[in-house]
């Protein structure tokens, strides 16, 4: 939706930067074909748990048998989040042609144009059902997720289990001890509860809550600079995850677009590190980052 080109450029400017790239159940390509169009990325697939049965196998064994990496189980998502913004857009998968929208067509034609002369849009890995993103998730997903689904994935997934969305201290906790190989601290950027907690804030709590296992720790929501990547990894994260950051790119250049991006970012972590007198992320402590509003100690 935000480039004709896709999921299939971000996977490829992944691979150049040495980064995993993410898939989500909703997106535009599938799982075979993003497979098929970006080998050499590190492929991660996330996953959103289907009510029917059926369905949810099929997309774990689709994805191990495409060779994907991780499987991402986001557990934020049982429901739909509001999302006015989406209604009065318009915004649904085909997107609707209102007044409103045939007015934004006038001020982007060649959005439109490559929109209308490219394949149409659709969720690639489902039989789509149309309509917005969260009349989707209420109808299909299942709200009843509980840890016996991600005990399931650890013995039917063959790869790396990661759980995105998690919002306490003690999920983090049970999580990790069930030995799921990384959580990842994120309210969805604020698109499911809007007034969920801030996950940066919850980082070193969770740092310390998981510090006897083996499990990874990854954030994410609005890292728009390098500096946001720095004072997350300076907090006890492993690794910061971006998502709107790259969008942007995509919205502006396409394929160029996101590696602009990446590049961005990139040189604001360096530059970062060089500021701050350090070579190694490893050289990173707690004590230099401080939340806005806190005393110095
Ligand atoms: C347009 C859009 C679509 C998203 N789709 C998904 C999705 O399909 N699955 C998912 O787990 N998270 C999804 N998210 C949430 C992001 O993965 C991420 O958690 C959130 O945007 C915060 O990170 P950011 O501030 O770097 O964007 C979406 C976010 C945006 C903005």
């Amino acid at each position: 939706m935000m480039h004709y080109q896709g999921e299939p450029v971000v996977a490829k400017v992944a691979a150049e930067f040495g980064i995993p790239y993410t898939l989500s159940t909703l997106g535009t390509t599938s799982i075979e074909d993003l497979a098929a169009i970006a080998p050499d990325t590190r492929k991660w697939f996330q996953l959103y748990l289907w009510r029917d049965k059926t369905t949810r196998y099929e997309l774990v064994e689709r994805a191990a048998a495409a060779g994907y990496e991780a499987i991402m189980l986001t557990v934020d998502t049982v429901v739909g989040g509001m999302r006015v913004r989406d209604v009065e857009n318009g915004l649904t998968i085909p997107p609707q042609l209102t007044l409103k929208t045939m007015a934004d067509m006038a001020k982007y034609p060649k959005w439109w144009g490559n929109l209308l002369t490219t394949k149409p849009l659709e969720f690639a890995s489902l039989k789509s059902t149309g309509g917005t993103v969260a009349e989707l998730m209420n109808s299909v997903f299942d709200p009843s997720i509980t840890m016996k689904d991600v005990e399931w994935l650890k013995v039917n997934w063959p790869g790396k289990l990661i759980v995105k969305g998690v919002q306490n201290v003690n999920d983090a906790a049970m999580l990790a001890n069930a030995g799921v190989d990384a959580v990842v601290l994120s309210n969805h950027g604020g698109r499911q509860l809007d007034r969920s907690v801030v996950p940066l804030e919850l980082l070193p709590s969770v740092k310390t809550a998981i510090s006897g296992t083996n499990a990874q720790l990854f954030i994410d929501g609005g890292a728009l600079s390098g500096s946001d990547i720095v004072g997350g990894i300076g907090l006890g994260a492993d690794a910061v995850l971006v998502g709107r950051a790259y969008l942007y790119g995509i919205m502006a250049g396409g394929e160029a677009g996101v590696r602009r991006a990446a590049q961005i970012l990139q040189g604001e972590v360096e530059q970062t590190m060089r500021l701050m007198g350090i070579t190694s992320l490893d050289q990173l402590t707690p004590d230099m980052v401080r939340f806005r509003g806190q005393a110095k100690s």
